[in-house]
């Protein structure tokens, strides 16, 4: 390990903070990593999980990733899948153990060393990887990514997160103010002067003032993590994607996909015009300055450029994430949209007429032609196109919020 200092505060401060007791009552789910996501994402809908999966967990922390992968294959029956967890810091290794344990996972295998050895750990390759909330954390990570990107399988693909500059408002003034007021000082003791720091922070202070960061006030590992951290940086739109490109990966998607779009935040027309004739990238960034509150990026990344599931015709097969359909249902009912916010930028989607009745339907297991003939039985006269353009319109809403994906039959 090339970096004592990072290594000794994950040793110290477990990331994030968690109990293994916990894992009786709750999993804890989230982008990157779904199951349905990546096939979504990443396999064009059509993984087959009757064949060999493996995925990577690259600085798996306490175990959040692995353990929501590994409970969704189990649950979905994949008896050849593995997932590899892989951390410097024993200390996170050891709560991720337990929690795996605790849950009676027999499908993750655990392994302690850099993400920057890979090549020569000989564990790979790999389906899929997550890397999350590690890469703005190595002194190379454009080694690091180069080093994830080797340990894939020609098909594969990456689930990573990573530091975003504008919603991170007031962090590096402060992380720059706490270093050099706690020169010399052990770990623990600078986080009691954080914390003293923290409550009297003037009214002015840009942290006091940024809305969308909270994770110091939950543990002290998340207030290490945010402002004691001996490195970290904070990537733009243009910025990541240079970062991909470098090593040869593409973008599949951010997440949620609606947050980098522009039009979403105006209903100008003209303003619209010009952004809908602006390159997919361009308009990422574009959101990303005019939006304001992004503290990280989370993306899907892909060595093919068709790697996103589309509707292929009657066979494809809708899946609600995290959601439950008839609940979602009496929801839009009301009014036919579908409202909420981004880290207090709200949002407000217009749904076709059709939306409760297909969202009724959409079970995960029933397919878009058995949604139609459902949907027939009751309007004899509701053809095939008219249905299908309700669904596209429902999955444009829904899909921009990483809500609505697809399974597609394996080839
Ligand atoms: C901020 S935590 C993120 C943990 C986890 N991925 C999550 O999102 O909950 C960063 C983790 O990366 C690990 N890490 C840092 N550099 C690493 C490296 N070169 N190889 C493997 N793990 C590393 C740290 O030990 C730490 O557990």
């Amino acid at each position: 390990m090339s970096d004592p200092v990072l290594a000794a505060q994950y040793e110290a401060y477990p990331y994030p903070a968690r109990d293994p007791r916990d894992e009786k009552t709750r999993l804890i789910t989230g982008s990157p990593s779904r199951l349905a996501e990546i096939d979504h994402y990443l396999f064009q809908g059509k993984l087959d999980l009757g064949r060999p999966f493996r995925a990577l967990i690259a600085g798996g922390g306490t175990g959040d990733a692995t353990v929501m992968l590994a409970q969704q294959l189990k649950d979905a029956g994949a008896a050849q899948a593995e997932v590899v967890y892989l951390d410097l810091s024993r200390a996170s290794r050891a709560i991720a153990e337990a929690r795996v344990a605790a849950r009676g996972l027999t499908n993750v295998r655990f392994e302690t060393g850099s993400l920057l050895a890979l090549p020569g750990l000989g564990l790979g390759p790999f389906d899929y990887i997550d890397c999350c909330g590690v890469l703005h954390h190595l002194k190379d990570p454009d080694a690091g990514l180069a080093a994830l990107a080797a340990a894939l399988q020609s098909e594969g693909g990456l689930g990573v997160m990573v530091y975003a500059p504008f919603g991170r408002s007031g962090v590096y003034e402060l992380q720059e103010a706490l270093r050099s007021l706690g020169e010399g000082m052990a770990l623990p003791e600078r986080v009691s002067l954080t914390k003293r720091l923290l409550a009297g922070l003037p009214e002015t202070n840009r942290l006091k003032r940024n809305p969308f960061l909270r994770d110091h006030r939950r543990s002290d590992a998340e207030l290490v993590d945010l402002l004691l951290h001996p490195r970290d940086r904070a990537y733009s739109v243009p910025a990541f994607l240079a970062l991909v490109q470098g090593v040869g990966l593409q973008l599949a998607s951010f997440i949620e996909p609606l947050r980098y779009e522009p039009s979403s935040l105006t209903a100008d027309p003209a303003l619209r015009r010009r952004f809908a004739a602006l390159d997919d990238a361009t308009r990422a960034a574009l959101a990303e300055r005019l939006a304001g509150n992004q503290s990280r990026h989370i993306a899907y990344l892909s060595r093919r450029p068709d790697s996103v599931a589309c509707i292929e015709g009657p066979e494809s097969v809708p899946v609600l994430v995290e959601l439950e359909a008839d609940a979602l249902a009496n929801t839009v009912l009301k009014d036919l949209t579908v409202k909420g916010d981004f880290d207090g930028l709200p949002f407000r989607l217009p749904l076709p007429r059709l939306a409760p009745l297909i969202l009724r339907q959409v079970d995960g297991q029933r397919s878009l032609g058995a949604i139609h003939a459902a949907l027939q039985a009751k309007d004899p006269g509701l053809s095939w196109d008219d249905f299908l353009a309700a669904f596209r319109a429902l999955l444009a809403a829904l899909g921009g919020l990483n809500r609505l994906l697809l399974r597609n039959p394996p080839n």
